[in-house]
């Protein structure tokens, strides 16, 4: 049974990252109600769940997000809250602190104000600073979690000063992810082996010198990976999302696997949904595979990669990932690291409603 429920609360942001993978397409007015995100949180706990992030887009959005924490708290789930921290003010964050909330990670785009905000589409990083400072005030743990690419990556020490100058507990350096929105920005966005060369030590050095208590998570980018990384740890073995208007997924992206249904927790319980659901059991375990990882001595370690980048890729999400070496599809990888670009970067242009 899964141990994480990411509870995509809303898919409202007021940034606009080119490298989101959130959809766009989406019909904002299909957001469950409170009452529908108590019941999951319940059932989550009732099937083994132990750590819930509360996500979006932006939760803090949702104005019932107190009530949410509160509950999850009470039943005993670990609670994070992941946030840009645009509207994270002291009011609410005191609230939800109070109401049992166990976490804070905070989005930051890049160590310099400007670029900051030229990546959030909106200015937004003098707030994001509050946001971190009140976190610690208030005695919270906070991990900084920077999205990384060519345009930011240079700027790696600068980062880690800030994470050092915030207090952060917990660092995640994540390159960014092909798929979504990113795909369109890949060649704006995909670093070059050189830069990848000069962060390396950087990290390696401040990891050493343990700045952050609970640690620095350095994640490159995957297409310079030999092997890929087991999505999700593996479709339908750890983790579920839930998406705004109930679905339920494996994995973030997932939706934009054409011809994959998911099952609503309106209509089933999450129970249900994750021993039987159809897109669960698509891509659990092994037996989907094709050869080269059929017969592959790592296809349970990396589970045959990501299948959401396997999609965006090959046009086909049964395909073994084409990061890993031994896909015949590499072949497309090396090529997307030979086509970088200086292209303007493409933004989302999704409609910012409010409750
Ligand atoms: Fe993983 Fe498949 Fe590559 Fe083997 S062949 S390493 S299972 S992606
Ligand atoms: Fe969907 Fe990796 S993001 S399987």
């Amino acid at each position: 049974m899964p141990f994480t429920l990411i509870a995509e609360l809303t898919y409202r942001c007021p940034l606009r990252c080119p490298y989101c993978s959130n959809p766009v397409n989406y019909n904002n007015t299909q957001e469950l109600p409170t009452e529908d995100w108590l019941r999951v949180i319940n059932q989550a706990r009732s099937i083994g769940v132990w750590q819930l992030g509360f996500s979006g887009g932006e939760p803090l959005l949702r104005q019932d997000l107190e009530v949410l924490v509160a509950t999850a708290a009470d039943i005993g789930l670990y609670t994070t809250l992941v946030t840009a921290g645009t509207l994270f003010t002291p009011k609410r964050a005191t609230i939800l602190r109070d109401a049992g909330l166990d976490h804070v990670q905070i989005s930051i785009q890049d160590s310099n104000a400007t670029q900051s905000d030229y990546i959030a589409g909106t200015r937004s990083f003098a707030k994001k600073l509050d946001a971190a400072r009140l976190v610690k005030d208030l005695g919270l743990p906070l991990t900084l979690n920077f999205v990384l690419h060519r345009q930011n990556i240079d700027r790696i020490e600068e980062m880690l000063e800030l994470c050092q100058n915030l207090q952060a507990d917990r660092v995640e350096l994540a390159n960014t992810q092909y798929y979504g929105w990113a795909y369109q920005n890949r060649a704006a966005l995909l670093p070059t082996q050189q830069q990848l060369e000069r962060a390396a030590p950087i990290v390696k050095a401040a990891q050493e010198r343990r700045i952050c208590p609970m640690g620095i998570l350095y994640v490159i980018p995957d297409y310079y990976e030999d092997y890929p990384k087991a999505c999700m740890g593996g479709w339908g073995r750890r983790a579920l999302v839930v998406a705004p208007n109930g679905d339920v997924l494996p994995c973030q992206a997932a939706s934009s696997i054409a011809g994959m249904e998911f099952d609503n927790v309106c209509d089933r319980s999450l129970s249900e949904i994750w021993l039987e659901s159809p897109a669960f059991n698509r891509f659990r375990g092994t037996d989907w595979m094709s050869e080269p990882c059929r017969s592959c001595d790592r296809r349970e370690l990396d589970f045959g990669g990501c299948r959401c980048q396997a999609l965006a890729l090959t046009n086909n999400a049964a395909a073994g990932d084409p990061v890993c070496h031994l896909s015949p599809h590499h072949h497309l990888v090396v090529a997307a690291r030979e086509q970088i670009s200086e292209q303007p970067l493409i933004y989302r242009s999704m409609q910012m409603q409010t409750d």
